[in-house]
């Protein structure tokens, strides 16, 4: 069974089988039956780079369904299942007029991966709006509730990524949204800009997020039109004395502060100066306009892609000393 079109790459991966499944109790009896043999999860495909077959069963995550489960003056408790899409699950809430994750417009993936990685854009990440999700523990088929505490977020972190990595299938997830006095988050420079364009001095929610999606459709490729996980590594975080050192003999070099002793540096800077930007590799590349971003053009194997990614590690640990780390999940 070809996987190409369920990840965002685009990547040509096969899978031994495939089954998708569109409720929980699907999802329990096709885990219960295949208890003995290799399985793997799959949601949206948009964070992940396929290097080989897939030498599994491949279930695919398929769950509609999204609603308001409470709401008091202030909030609004809403639900979407995990197949739902990221995106439209957003503008679903703004048509509502419900605040609080605009600034992650048009992220692509699904509503139940974002927990994994705590994905986030543009000043919020989905830790700050997220209340708990459901998740089905593989071995037992129990359904069980994180709260967000127990989801351990972190920058593009959670309890996902570690100690309960491959345990638990994300079935549904809940988020506390905004129904007035929106905390609108313009903090982040791009979107000023993008505002003031339009002479928009008091944005709303829906403002902010058309606001993101022109920024993001500037410089962000749509992976219906050429493969890509978006930012294929985190922004490193790294002590204070290795930024000294580098900034040091870089003095252009960018950073934020986070807390103390550690400074974030935007690896897309560190690529574009060590010269990768709109470097092409066969069908692999490095985005023209992104340069944390790499894109398949048409017909690359993941083992290229990894290359690549490989080959700008290496020279950014030489050329600067520090140590940038994948965010997609390399399988
Ligand atoms: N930069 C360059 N050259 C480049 C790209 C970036 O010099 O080719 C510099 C920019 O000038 C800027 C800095 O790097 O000073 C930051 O760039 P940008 O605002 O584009 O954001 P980013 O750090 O590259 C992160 C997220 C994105 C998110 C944006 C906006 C990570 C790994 N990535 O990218 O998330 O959309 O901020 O908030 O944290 C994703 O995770 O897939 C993703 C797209």
């Amino acid at each position: 069974f070809s996987l190409k079109n369920y990840n965002t790459f685009g990547i040509e991966a096969k899978a031994k089988s495939f089954v998708e499944v569109s409720n929980t109790s699907e999802l329990a009896q096709i885990l219960k039956e295949h208890q003995n043999e290799k399985l793997f999860i799959l949601g949206g495909g948009s964070n992940m780079l396929l290097t080989q077959d897939i030498d599994a069963l491949v279930i695919y995550v398929n769950l509609k369904g999204k609603s308001i489960l409470k709401e008091d003056d202030d909030f609004v408790w809403v639900q979407g299942n995990a197949g739902e899409n990221w995106h439209e699950f957003v503008l679903w809430n703004l048509d509502q007029n419900f605040g609080g994750i605009e600034n992650m417009s048009l992220i692509p993936g699904n509503v139940g991966t974002t927990p994994i990685q705590n994905i986030g854009a543009y000043g919020a990440e989905i830790k700050d709006t997220m209340v708990s999700c459901e998740a089905m523990n593989i071995k037992t088929q129990e359904i069980v509730t994180f709260t967000n505490e127990q989801c351990k977020f972190g920058y593009r972190e959670s309890i996902f990524k570690n100690e309960a990595k491959n345990q638990y299938v994300i079935t549904s997830v809940v988020f506390r949204l905004t129904k007035k006095n929106h905390k609108i988050n313009t903090s982040y420079g791009a979107i000023d800009g993008e505002l003031a364009k339009h002479s928009i001095s008091n944005p709303t929610i829906k403002d902010v997020s058309n606001a993101v999606i022109t920024i993001r459709q500037s410089k962000l490729p749509d992976p219906k039109e050429l493969g890509n996980s978006g930012s294929f590594f985190k922004n490193p975080i790294v002590p204070r004395a290795v930024y000294e050192k580098a900034h040091a003999q870089f003095p252009d070099m960018p950073h934020y502060t986070v807390g103390e002793n550690e400074v974030k540096v935007p690896a897309g800077w560190l690529i574009e100066q060590a010269g990768f930007k709109g470097k092409r590799f066969g069908d692999a590349g490095v985005h023209t306009l992104q340069a944390l971003v790499l894109v398949n053009y048409g017909n690359a194997t993941g083992q290229e892609i990894l290359n690549v990614s490989k080959d700008i590690q290496k020279t950014i640990f030489e050329k600067y000393g520090i140590a940038i780390e994948a965010e997609v999940n390399i399988i």
